[in-house]
């Protein structure tokens, strides 16, 4: 048995149910190894995990992505060696810690070329970026794409990688620094999603012809706007809620936009094979390496100071990706 750290809450709620607590941390069980983590990344799923919005078992501790070193591994483990530098993306939970024991299924290998932060910061945020261009089928043609907080952790992978692949890609932002970012990351057009209407803007960059696909990560604000910023049979893409879930909508409502197809996926489905979870990271990491892609880490916290980072990423402060590091 050995000692750590964890942020842990015992109840759902506001930021401050985070607490700093010590842990146990028993013998890795069969198939999973313990890592000591450098670096964790905070993503907004932990905010609907901390308020209830996704259930989650209590007492927990929250995080499904972080970087590391293996200390232990336990029976049965093969292809990882103590020592090993580490990655995760997909949980199980329990990354805010300072250490922990997972299974070794969801764990991958960090090239020499990559840092641990760039690998914390990148790898949910870089594999939701990479499904989500095959969802819009971005390698096939060239597109025109509408992406929703384009500056955020998500928004600004997607957006490069997006514009690498000859993509046509209109970004909407919530501040002018927002903007500078998102135009200096692969944006061709920025749109100012507090202050205009983002559909007419929309018909406006594209002569009418409006966007091939939407990537909306923003749910129920951005939700009407979306619906009418997409060409006939063009792809709406809601994979997330930053400002609240989508309200139920009648399917008549994709045909009365022009026969829109729609999606809500989650990276889970994207990795459930070891072999796509494998080929989705070592893409990242390449893109990485080659410098094809950059990762923006906007903000750090002290690992203690989770509560702090809620606050800031549901209070629209960060940008890029965020570290909390133990
Ligand atoms: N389905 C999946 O597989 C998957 C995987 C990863 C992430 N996601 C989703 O993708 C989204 C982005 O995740 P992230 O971790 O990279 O976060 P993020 O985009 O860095 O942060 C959220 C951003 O959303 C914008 N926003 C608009 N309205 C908001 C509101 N009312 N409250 C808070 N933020 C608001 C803000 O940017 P502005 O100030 O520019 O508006 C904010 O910075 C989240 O919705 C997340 O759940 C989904």
């Amino acid at each position: 048995m050995a000692g750590a750290h964890a942020v842990r809450m015992h109840e759902v709620g506001a930021p401050d149910v985070l607490r700093w607590e010590p842990i146990e941390l028993p013998e890795p069980g069969p198939g999973e190894v313990r890592v000591r983590h450098t670096a964790i990344g905070l993503n907004f799923i932990d905010t609907y995990h901390r308020t209830g919005l996704y259930p989650v078992p209590l007492p927990a501790v929250l995080g499904s992505e972080a970087v590391g070193v293996v200390e232990a591994l336990g029976d049965g483990v093969t292809g990882f060696a103590a020592g090993d530098r580490v990655g995760y993306a997909t949980g199980p939970m329990g990354a805010y810690a300072e250490a922990r024991n997972i299974t070794a299924s969801v764990v991958v290998k960090i090239p020499p070329g990559v840092d641990d932060d760039r690998a914390a910061a990148s790898l949910l945020k870089g594999m939701t970026a990479h499904y989500l261009l095959d969802i819009g089928r971005l390698r096939e043609s060239p597109r025109t794409i509408l992406v929703h907080a384009a500056a955020g952790g998500v928004g600004l992978l997607l957006c490069q990688w997006a514009k690498r692949l000859g993509a046509t890609v209109i970004g909407t932002v919530g501040s002018e620094a927002k903007a500078k970012l998102a135009l200096a990351s692969g944006c061709d057009e920025v749109i100012r999603y507090d202050g205009e209407s983002v559909a007419k803007r929309v018909h406006a960059i594209t002569n009418g012809k409006k966007v091939d696909v939407v990537y909306d990560s923003v749910g129920k604000d951005t939700w009407s706007d979306s619906l009418a910023s997409l060409r006939p049979r063009g792809m709406m893409v809601s994979f997330g809620q930053s400002s609240g879930p989508v309200a139920p909508f009648e399917p008549r409502v994709l045909a009365a936009n022009g026969s829109l197809f729609f999606t809500r996926p989650t990276l889970f489905d994207y990795v459930r094979e070891r072999a796509e979870l494998e080929a989705r990271a070592r893409d990242l990491f390449a893109a990485l390496e080659e410098g094809a892609l950059n990762v923006r880490v906007g903000q750090t916290y002290p690992l203690r100071e989770a509560a702090r980072a809620h606050r800031d990423l549901e209070g629209r402060k960060t940008t890029g990706s965020t570290l909390l590091v133990p």
